[in-house]
C-alpha cells in the first residue's frame, strides 16, 4: 500500500473508531486509534491508543459530560466533528470566514474553527444537536423550515446557531440590522432573503421585513 493510501486509511479508520466512540461513551475516555490498532478493534480486539502529546480534558457539551484525550492543537470544530461524533456542525473555511462551524459557549457565539478544544473545559457549549430535536425544534429552527431559509443547507446550523444568539444581542429591528449582525455567516445558495426573514418572525419584526 503506497504512503499516500496508507495514510488516508489511517485518517479514515481514526474519525470512524474516535466517532464510535463519541457516540457511545459519556463520562468515558474517548481516544483515537492507529489505524493498526483499529484494525485489531474491527476484529474484537480491544486496544487503547492515545495520540502522542494528548492532554486529559473534560468538556460539557449539550448537557452531557465528555472525557476526552485530546492533542492541544486539536480545535473545538474537530474535537465536535471527529471526536465526539456531533456533525452537525459544518467545516466550511476552516478560517472564521464562513460562520457554518458557529457553537455556542456560555450563550455566546463562536467560530468553533478558531478556538482550542482544550481551552473549554468548565464551559457550557452548545451545538445544533443540542438546540432542539426532530420532535421539538426550537423556535428558531422551526422559523427556518416555516419561511424556506435554506437551499442546500450546508450553511444552515451555523446560520441558526447564530440567529438563536442574536436574540440575546443588542441588535436593532430593521432588516438591515439583523444582516449585519449575520453578516459573518456566509451562505452560498443566496437564501439571505428568507434566512432574514425567518429571524424577524422569532423577533417579532416581521412585519418590518421586506417579504
Ligand atoms: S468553518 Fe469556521 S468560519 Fe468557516
Ligand atoms: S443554504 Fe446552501 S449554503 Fe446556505
Amino acid at each position: 500500500m503506497s504512503e499516500e493510501v496508507s495514510s488516508k486509511v489511517s485518517r479514515r479508520f481514526f474519525i470512524q473508531k474516535a466517532g464510535i466512540a463519541g457516540a457511545s461513551a459519556v463520562s468515558t475516555p474517548i481516544v483515537g486509534l492507529a489505524p493498526v490498532q483499529a484494525l485489531a478493534a474491527t476484529a474484537g480486539a480491544a486496544v487503547t491508543f492515545i495520540p502522542e502529546g494528548a492532554q486529559p480534558v473534560r468538556l460539557k457539551i449539550n448537557s452531557k459530560e465528555y472525557n476526552l484525550k485530546l492533542e492541544p492543537r486539536v480545535t473545538l470544530l474537530d474535537c465536535l466533528r471527529e471526536n465526539i461524533g456531533l456533525t452537525g456542525t459544518k467545516k466550511g473555511c476552516d478560517h472564521g470566514q464562513c460562520g457554518a462551524c458557529t457553537v455556542h459557549v456560555n450563550g455566546q457565539r463562536i467560530n468553533s474553527c478558531l478556538s482550542l478544544a482544550m481551552m473549554h473545559e468548565g464551559d457550557e457549549i452548545t451545538t445544533i444537536e443540542g438546540l432542539g430535536s426532530p420532535e421539538k425544534l426550537h423556535p428558531m429552527q422551526q422559523s427556518f423550515v416555516k419561511h424556506d431559509g435554506f437551499q442546500c443547507g450546508y450553511c444552515t446550523p451555523g446560520q441558526i446557531m447564530s440567529a438563536v444568539a442574536l436574540l440575546k444581542e443588542p441588535c436593532g429591528k430593521a432588516d438591515s440590522d439583523v444582516r449585519e449582525a449575520m453578516s459573518g455567516n456566509i451562505c452560498r445558495c443566496g437564501a439571505y432573503k428568507n434566512i432574514c426573514t425567518a429571524i424577524q418572525d422569532v423577533r417579532g419584526n416581521l412585519k418590518e421585513a421586506k417579504v
